[in-house]
């Protein structure tokens, strides 16, 4: 079975609730799912999945620290090739989603769903969030056939 990891962090629960949408989708299309906040993660969580999602709200124009301390643990894992994808709530600027985005796409060489998920948090929809989590699902299916 193909394995999805979502690895996210969240202070007030918006992109906690994405995540879980996401969790959904990734569900939908067949995909087993391990969810974790980014605090206690490690490399090891990501050794045996095909996608890997990254979730971060923006504040003060950056992804939380937890996040950015999780892409220098990544740096552990061979990612080359595997399926990434990024989102995020934010409230007018929303930095996070690029810039996790750029980073697994430049620094790990993952084979990356853009654009990434960014919602802003007064139009957050739950079934474009699923959606995406299908949209994942399927990428991480084509990239193993
Ligand atoms: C102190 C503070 C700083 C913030 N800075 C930004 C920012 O720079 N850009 C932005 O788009 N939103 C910013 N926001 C809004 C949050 O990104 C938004 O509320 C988001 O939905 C929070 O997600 P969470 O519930 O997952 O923590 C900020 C919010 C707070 C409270």
């Amino acid at each position: 079975m193909y394995k999805a990891v979502i690895i996210y962090d969240s202070r007030k629960g918006h992109t906690e609730s994405i995540a879980r949408s996401i969790e959904q989708g990734l569900r939908d299309s067949g995909v087993d799912v391990n969810v974790k906040k980014a605090t206690g993660a490690t490399a090891n969580d990501l050794s045996d999945a095909d996608a890997i999602v990254l979730g971060s709200p923006t504040y003060h124009g950056e992804m939380m620290a937890s996040i950015r301390a999780f892409l220098f643990e990544m740096e552990k894992a061979d990612l080359r090739g595997k399926v990434g994808a990024a989102f995020g709530s934010y409230g007018w600027s929303g930095e996070a989603v690029p810039r996790m985005t750029e980073t697994m796409k430049h620094v790990f060489g993952m084979n990356v769903v853009e654009p990434g998920l960014n919602v802003l948090e007064r139009q957050s929809d739950p079934n474009i969030s699923r959606e995406f989590g299908k949209k994942i699902g399927e990428s991480a299916q084509q990239r193993r056939k």
